[in-house]
């Protein structure tokens, strides 16, 4: 699966940001049909989207676009005029129901049968940003299309009633449901928005904390954010090495008979080698080891 440690949007009808995106070496670039776009410029939305596919170089940058929301009127012209042009992937927003995963996974389908692609080449990932999305998780992440989970924290805490804070606790069972989710059914999840952009010390500890519940990746909307937010979902050169060690280690002490030991003054046992492992699946997947 195509590592996606941050997730950069910009307005599908901003060429210039476009042309930015690709030279920021980040790992997704997502142009926006839906709220980044003005109701009055859909259309144009559409036009730039399929002229960067088909004359800009997007490098290792995967090439994603967010459609309007299934609903909306705007999502099926949406869907049908890129297509063809074979984006890496389409994020449908405020997504409520399995059916609409259907729904999106039969156009696409269509599509890779009629061009001859091969079958679940253009991938999914939706955004889970309502309290029905919530409540429907269940059926939403089992399928073979999809790749990840996005927390949407703005629209949920609209769409439940709720006021924003900066320790985000009023978000905090939704988005780690997500995250649950996301790993029951072995997607990848992406953490919330910062929309405070010029504020690097607090988008680096909101980063970093999702990083430790579990999220492998987080939506941006800056190039100030690439940096940082690529960092905080690449397992550090210590964590690595200490992953290592318990992996090694624990090891060597099953083979002698003993499932938990020791390791520098703390208990070693199953589950805190699974997360080590983790850490090197992962350290593996940014091409760090
Ligand atoms: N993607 C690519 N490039 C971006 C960018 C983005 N999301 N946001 C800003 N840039 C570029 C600017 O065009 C500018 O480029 P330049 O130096 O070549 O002129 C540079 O980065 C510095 O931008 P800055 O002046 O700091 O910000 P801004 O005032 O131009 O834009 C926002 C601020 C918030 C409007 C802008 O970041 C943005 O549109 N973000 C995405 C919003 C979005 O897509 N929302 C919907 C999804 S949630
Ligand atoms: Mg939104």
């Amino acid at each position: 699966m195509k590592v996606r440690r941050a997730l950069l949007y910009m307005p599908a009808t901003d060429w210039n940001k476009i042309n930015k995106a690709i030279t920021l070496n980040v790992d997704s670039i997502c142009m926006d049909m839906e709220d980044g776009t003005a109701l009055n410029r859909k259309a144009e939305a559409r036009d730039t989207i399929i002229r960067a596919l088909q004359e800009l170089s997007f490098g290792k940058s995967e090439k994603l676009v967010r459609i309007n929301s299934i609903g909306s009127g705007f999502e099926k012209e949406d869907l049908e005029s890129v297509l063809p042009f074979h984006p890496d992937g389409i994020v449908i927003p405020k997504i409520e129901s399995g059916s609409q995963i259907d729904w999106a996974d039969e156009m696409i389908g269509k599509e890779e049968q009629a061009q001859g692609w091969e079958k679940y080449s253009i991938r999914l990932l939706v955004c889970i940003e309502t309290a029905l999305g919530i409540v429907n998780l269940k059926e939403m992440a089992n399928h073979p299309r999809l790749d990840g989970l996005i927390f949407g924290a703005e629209d949920f805490a609209a769409s439940i009633g709720a006021t924003r804070s900066r320790g985000g606790w009023e978000v905090m069972v939704a988005r780690s449901s997500v995250v649950t989710h996301a790993a029951a059914f072995g997607l990848q999840a992406l953490d919330m928005i910062f929309v405070d952009f010029r504020d690097q010390v607090n988008l680096k500890i909101e980063a970093s904390q999702a990083a430790a519940m579990g999220f492998t990746g987080k939506q941006i909307i800056h190039p100030a954010q690439v940096a940082p937010v690529q960092e905080a979902f690449t397992p550090s050169a210590s964590a690595i090495e200490y992953a290592q060690r318990v992996v090694d280690t624990f090891l060597a002490h099953q083979s002698d008979g003993a499932g938990a030991y020791e390791l520098d003054g703390k208990m070693i046992d199953m589950p805190i080698v699974k997360n080590a492992q983790k850490v090197i699946d992962r350290a593996k997947a940014a091409g760090k080891i």
